[in-house]
């Protein structure tokens, strides 16, 4: 019986000793967690059920949700599949590796069943970061890899968030730094067409348009029953203890002057310049990748300083901001 919350976790630098120690430790079945450009990702095996399965019991995330499969190369992402269109074909030239997901028609017997949570599609993406490629490359494995951090918290995007978090409760923790991105993958089902973008992310819509067409749901009169769902992506999802508030920026200092009135310890973010005049405000920058590099580990900032509420500046209803409000949405639902 495995004892969770026991095991002592190592953090090791990204260098080529740690990506052999993190190879053993997958290719024998257990979980590592690993840098990508997005988040840091809790990796495992992809074609080991015991594997996968570990994933799970360290988030403790419902098993009906499913993993995207990180892999090195198109030519692995296409061995996974059953058809690959002209669309996802456009899309993997342009953005991989990088920080975009393709759902794909699964090919049977390729990944444990546990990754897909039973259904007929798979999630793939080809990630950036040297030390993820470094570590697909040297494994040989197609690794599975949802974010790493327990389910329903925010997601890491340093080794220290993924400690706060999976301390105890997995081996090792490799660190390459903050995230580059930040924000996770955009997630596009190629199985249909035209494309429909399931989750936005790191790369926007604008730039999947630029290759190929992607209708967001948000946007279009559809039916949200007629989309294959994204599981996971369920309202409160990214959420801090404290309770996240949106505020229109016009009224955002006297609405943070007000709550704090009593005394309360109230964290406030911003991506508006002149709000950075009060000093107690985390401005993020008034451009919306710069934001989302530094707004979990904001987020993680002001959880951990005990603030009771988080009040945050919203930002523009433009598509360059849409990942970022996407997120912060689902970190203000109440449930
Ligand atoms: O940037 C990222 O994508 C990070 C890094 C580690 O790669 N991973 C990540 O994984 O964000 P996770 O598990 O936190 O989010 C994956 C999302 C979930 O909402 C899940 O429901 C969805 O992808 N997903 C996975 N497989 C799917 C499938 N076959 N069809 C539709 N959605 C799927
Ligand atoms: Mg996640």
């Amino acid at each position: 019986m495995t004892s969770l919350g026991s095991m002592p976790t190592e953090v090791l630098p990204f260098t080529p000793a740690a990506i052999a120690r993190a190879v053993v430790l997958l290719q024998s079945g257990s979980v590592v967690a690993i840098p990508t450009e997005t988040v840091y990702g809790l990796a495992a095996r992809a074609d080991d059920s015991a594997a996968v399965r570990r994933i799970f019991e360290a988030k403790g995330r419902p098993s009906t949700n499913p993993l995207i499969v990180h892999v090195s190369d198109i030519d692995a992402a296409k061995a996974l599949a059953l058809e690959f269109s002209a669309a996802a074909e456009r899309l993997a030239e342009a953005f991989w590796p990088g920080p975009l997901t393709l759902v794909l028609k699964r090919r049977a017997g390729m990944v444990a069943e546990e990754v897909v949570a039973g259904g007929q599609t798979v999630a793939v993406r080809v990630p950036a970061s040297p030390a993820t490629r470094a570590l697909l490359e040297a494994a040989r494995l197609p690794l599975a890899a949802p974010s790493a951090n327990r389910s329903m918290s925010i997601s890491p995007t340093t080794a220290e968030h993924v400690v706060k978090s999976l301390a105890g409760r997995i081996p090792l923790v490799i660190d390459a730094g903050p995230c580059t991105h930040g924000i996770e993958s955009t997630i596009v089902d190629v199985t249909r067409e035209p494309a429909v973008l399931l989750r936005p992310g790191a790369v926007s819509l604008d730039a999947l348009n630029a290759v190929a067409p992607v209708v967001d749901p948000g946007a279009i009169v559809v039916s949200r029953d007629e989309l294959a769902p994204s599981p996971g992506t369920s309202q409160r999802h990214y959420a801090p203890r404290a309770t996240l508030r949106l505020i229109e920026p016009d009224v955002f200092l006297d609405e943070l002057e007000k709550r704090r009135a009593g005394g309360a310890l109230i964290g406030a973010i911003s991506f508006m310049a002149e709000h950075s005049r009060d000093t107690t405000v985390e401005f993020l920058g008034t451009e919306p990748e710069a934001y989302a590099a530094s707004l979990y580990a904001a987020l993680h900032r002001l959880d951990d300083a005990g603030c009771r509420e988080i009040l945050v500046a919203a930002p523009p209803r433009t598509s360059s901001w849409r990942a970022v409000r996407d997120r912060l949405r689902r970190a203000a639902a109440s449930e």
